[in-house]
């Protein structure tokens, strides 16, 4: 995109090609199955129509999400109120990223969706993977892996909250918010004490819903004080030995699971790739995932991290994309009657790891019987 325009300056321009560069203000599909992307920038709006029978152009403009920043090839009609779109550009993230790594063999474990105060919270699992920390369960190989974990990373749903959908009170083994957090630092005190954990809120935590979520307040902070505990923000940028790991919770992967055609709310490792593509979280503004207003954009991937990791969606996979490892985090939580009425079955009681001197991810399945 080496010659864009002002679109306020394209139809003085006498060029016939353009390219320009804005935020997307609106998309329709006309009667006749063409997709209308309205442009903006800060000198005006442009048209711009993807015509149906160009697939490769048609395909792309399905992909592109309101609030978004895109570039665009293009050329200007015969009347000069529309531009047909040749090419849609997303930011993306370059193809070869030279990963970051520890110079000691230490692991990251990461743990999210403890959902500590559900009825469906699974107890057994969870204390296996206690166990299994604390060098007391697994063959020696799985033992090994347990005692280089230095670190956990907690990306939110860390307690399962108070009124976060009709009817939960009835789910719920603990009912006061504050006693969740302490049950759930109960459960954190019998962490060795060689490991550090870095604790991230999500949608069901006692913040403030809106993206980008603050650290947990003082008092639940302090519930933890006997432990080396990190609070930080959601999403959040961190590095581990010099590995930079970007940390969010997830919730935006409904608006892009809604809104674009070919991605499922259970394949949240594909969305995360169109994170990516995007270069930010959670564009779409007025969708299922309310969004600040900060003066500062704080949902931009302005930085390549060498993991990025998510929760929210209980499934557990790892994957990776142009050289970044990709981790969904898994969940502590049985199926949800919630989950049961949308037919979603999640992926429970998995660990995935990941080796930040060699970059290896594996994941520990606690949901089977370890012996
Ligand atoms: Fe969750």
């Amino acid at each position: 995109m080496r010659n864009v325009l002002p679109i306020n300056r394209i139809r003085r321009s006498g060029i016939k090609d353009v390219q320009l560069i804005g935020i997307v203000k609106d998309i329709r599909t006309t009667v006749n199955g063409h997709r209308l992307i309205e442009l903006e920038d800060e000198t005006g709006t442009a048209t711009l129509m993807a015509l149906k029978n160009n697939k490769d152009v048609i395909q792309l403009a399905k992909e592109v999400l309101l609030d978004e920043i895109i570039g665009v090839n293009g050329r200007i009609s015969k009347n000069g109120d529309l531009i047909i779109i040749q090419n849609i550009v997303f930011p993306d993230i370059s193809i070869q990223n030279n990963k970051q790594r520890a110079e000691i063999p230490v692991c990251v474990a990461f743990v999210s969706d403890i959902h500590i105060g559900s009825k469906m919270f699974l107890e057994k699992e969870w204390h296996s993977f206690l166990k299994w920390l604390n060098g007391n369960l697994g063959n020696s190989r799985q033992k090994d892996v347990a005692s280089k974990v230095k670190y956990l990373v907690v990306p939110g749903d860390v307690v399962d909250g108070i009124g976060i959908y009709p009817n939960q009170e009835e789910e719920l083994s603990i009912r006061n918010i504050y006693r969740q957090y302490e049950a759930l630092a109960k459960q954190f005190e019998l962490v060795p004490d060689h490991i550090s954990i870095i604790m991230q809120p999500g949608n069901h935590d006692a913040v403030r819903p809106a993206e980008p979520q603050p650290a947990f307040e003082k008092e639940i902070q302090d519930l933890f004080s006997g432990k080396d505990v990190t609070f930080v923000g959601n999403p959040c940028y961190f590095a581990l030995h010099g590995v930079e790991i970007l940390s969010y919770h997830g919730q935006s992967l409904l608006d892009f699971a809604t809104n674009i055609q070919n991605l499922k709310y259970n394949e949240p490792i594909e969305i995360m790739k169109v994170m990516l593509k995007k270069r930010h979280l959670t564009p779409a503004y007025g969708g299922y995932t309310p969004i600040a207003p900060e003066h500062f954009d704080y949902m931009i991937i302005d930085r390549v991290p060498d993991i990025f990791v998510t929760g929210h969606v209980h499934m557990a996979s790892i994957d990776n994309y142009r050289g970044v490892t990709l981790i969904n985090a898994s969940s502590w939580q049985a199926q949800t009657t919630y989950q049961k009425m949308l037919n979603f079955v999640p992926d429970s009681a998995k660990l995935p790891i990941v080796n930040l001197k060699t970059g290896n991810a594996t994941t520990m399945d606690f949901s089977q019987k370890i012996t």
